[in-house]
């Protein structure tokens, strides 16, 4: 197995990594550098546009366009300008909040969730955020609020669990999942994570059915079967803050890992972690992943 920094400090707080098929490449935002941002490992070429705001998930539809959960709004992305147009707004109520995490299920709807305001890293205004749904006609449902720091999802191979995490829980919850009609209930707890294991951030699920999540603050990404909740094995990175990861590359055996500086000073940064808001390539774990599902527009 090895570990390589594949884009060095390329921002501040890198989230949402988002494997293109289509394309072979590697989408992911700087949250609170307003920047979504494309990387080509065939050609190492790396762009990156300004969206003007806050941005917590891009994904890609089925039309081939990008959609972004940003600031309090499923928006398009065009590419070219930078300018968004909203799809659909949510927390309208809340306007310090933002939407952080979020990924697309196996019958293309959009789902995200809401963080409300950090004064530093996951220190927050508690219970503001929500879990969010966008559906492919465009309504927007709500099926959990009271959210600290709405985070990582994935979904079990049979699409019958959804793997859900707020943040300051310090676990991987569950929840039934009804894919035909996108309801989820039954909210439990899959995986506990110990206080050396940091917080739970962004996750992905790998064709074994066991979850590679992302540990804020513990420098590591650990895999878990959330059947029984045993971990299953870490790989360590040279930074504190790891926010999310996702498989890619031609084969889906390539775990893509976002970290994040935000909150970490100058000099730390220049002094213990060079590599803080990196992202990193991990190659010979042994195990793929799926391609991200796109919503269905
Ligand atoms: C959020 C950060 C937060 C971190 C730790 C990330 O997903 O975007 O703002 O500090 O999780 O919980
Ligand atoms: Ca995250």
């Amino acid at each position: 197995m090895s570990v390589t920094a594949v884009l060095k400090n390329c921002g501040v707080l890198l989230e949402s990594p988002y494997w293109d098929v289509p394309s072979q490449t590697l989408y992911f935002v700087d949250g609170l550098g307003h920047t979504v941002h494309r990387f080509n490992p065939a050609n190492g070429s790396h762009e990156q546009v300004n969206v003007g705001e806050e941005v917590g998930t891009i994904i890609k539809t089925k039309s081939g366009k990008i959609m972004l959960a940003s600031k309090c709004r499923f928006a398009y992305l065009d590419w070219s300008t930078g300018a968004l147009t909203t799809v659909a707004k949510v927390d309208k109520d809340l306007p310090n909040n933002r939407f952080n995490d979020g990924k697309c299920d196996a019958k293309g709807r959009f789902w995200a969730g809401t963080i409300g305001p950090e004064s530093s890293p996951a220190v927050v205004l508690p219970k503001q955020g929500s879990l969010f749904c966008l559906h492919p006609d465009k309504s927007v449902t709500k099926h959990a609020e009271d959210i600290d720091i709405s985070n990582g999802m994935a979904w079990s191979l049979d699409n019958k669990i959804m793997y859900y995490i707020d943040s300051l829980t310090r676990m991987i919850e569950a929840f039934d999942f009804n894919l035909e009609t996108g309801e989820i209930s039954n909210r439990r707890p899959a995986v506990k994570l110990t206080n050396e294991e940091g917080l739970p951030d962004g996750m992905c699920i790998d064709t074994e059915g066991m979850l590679w999540l992302g540990c804020y603050s513990s420098s590591r990404v650990n895999r878990y079967n959330p059947i029984t909740g045993e971990k299953l094995q870490t790989v360590m990175f040279p930074v504190t803050n790891i926010t999310s990861c996702c498989f890619g590359g031609p084969n889906l055996d390539e775990l893509y890992v976002t970290s994040s500086r935000e909150g970490i000073s100058d000099e730390i940064v220049k002094n213990e972690q060079p590599l803080a808001a990196s992202i990193f390539k991990v190659t010979g774990l042994g195990v793929t992943g799926f391609a991200s599902n796109e919503f269905d527009d």
